[in-house]
């Protein structure tokens, strides 16, 4: 297996390298910008890999750049991460939207050129909007409220436009809300990572609106597994395939677990609603279940545990 990951020193993207790193690949590249990835990120899979794991710093959106890297390390699939989250496309909508445009643009089009064999996308549960039918199907509305989403919606379409025309071998993975170890915490961080580091840092958590808006939260490891199967299953190819947990919970909740494991105690700010933020999310998970035997494995109090203690352990200099 030759593989090249884009936004691989990313958060869920450098556990994707993990996963690949015990499938035995014969060669890792991971293409990344740096934008919001880092290189402590792949710290554990470069031990593991060693000269098979390959780190170019680089525009993932350069044409020419990623045929030269196809050409030279003969890759067979690519693992689409690289992205400008969210937040930033409240701050940044029209850059945020052409560099997430330009980035999946250049993947379809090399695929059609058979520079490479197999697209593994990854698209986002925001492209849905706030849940109508819940929990929500892959057939659900796609309405798009941030241009964040809007851009992943673009860019799911683009790649389905190029599967039916041109035949290209891609399979959409499109997971809900991704948390655990590694996640940004820095400059535009969501919602888990943020609150963990401001009790960390002695503020208090802030809510967006009345906390009762909704999502399916799901572990990094569980999200990261689920598109290396969707890679294994050929039934996947032209599909697009949700991630989640199946589980809703509301963002008072997700405080109110992290101040638990946190032994904090302390206020809460409450403030105005987040401009486009859904109302509702939780994951139908069934077709995931049907094309790659996914099941879910940490459950999420399971998980803010495992993603509190590895923040602390940040935070004490031990990551
Ligand atoms: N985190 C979530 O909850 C979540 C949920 C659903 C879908 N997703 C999707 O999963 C993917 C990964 O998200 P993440 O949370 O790991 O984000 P992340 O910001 O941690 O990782 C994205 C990576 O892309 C890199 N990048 C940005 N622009 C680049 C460019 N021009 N060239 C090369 N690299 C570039 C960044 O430096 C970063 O390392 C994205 O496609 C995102 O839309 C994430």
């Amino acid at each position: 297996m030759r593989v090249l990951v884009t936004g691989g020193a990313g958060f869920i993207g450098s556990h994707v390298v993990d996963e690949l790193a015990e499938k035995d690949p014969e060669i890792v590249v991971v293409v990344d910008n740096f934008f919001l990835g880092s290189m402590e990120n792949l710290v554990d899979s470069s031990s593991k890999l060693g000269s098979r794991l390959k780190i170019v710093t680089w525009d993932s959106g350069d044409y020419f750049l990623m045929k030269k890297l196809f050409r030279r390390h003969k890759i067979d699939v690519v693992f689409n991460l690289a992205i400008i989250p969210l937040p930033a496309s409240l701050k940044e909508p029209i850059w945020t939207w052409e560099q997430n445009i330009k980035m999946t643009q250049i993947l379809s089009e090399l695929a059609r050129k058979k520079e490479y064999k197999t697209l593994i996308h990854f698209s986002s549960s925001e492209t849905y909007g706030t849940g109508v039918d819940v929990p929500m199907p892959e057939t659900h509305l796609l309405d798009p409220k941030t241009p964040y989403a809007a851009s992943k919606a673009a860019t799911d379409h683009l790649i389905q436009s190029y599967i039916h025309t041109f035949q290209i071998d891609a399979a959409i993975v499109r997971p809900f809300n991704t948390y655990g170890p590694r996640q940004n915490d820095q400059s535009y961080a969501a919602v888990i990572p943020l609150t963990i580091k401001r009790i960390l840092s002695g503020k208090p958590p802030v809510i967006h609106g009345d906390g009762e808006q909704t999502r399916d939260f799901v572990y990094v490891t569980d999200t990261a597994r689920a598109a290396i199967l969707t890679f294994e299953s050929d039934r996947t190819r032209g599909r697009i395939v949700n991630i989640g947990s199946g589980r809703e919970i509301t963002i008072n909740e997700v405080i109110e677990q992290i101040c638990s494991a946190m032994s904090y105690e302390g206020e809460i700010e409450h403030t105005e609603p987040r401009p486009g933020d859904v109302r509702r999310h939780q994951a139908d998970i069934s077709l995931a279940k049907e094309l790659i035997d996914y099941e879910p494995q940490v459950l999420f109090e399971d998980g803010i545990e495992k993603t509190v203690e590895w923040f602390e352990g940040k935070a004490q200099g031990q990551q």
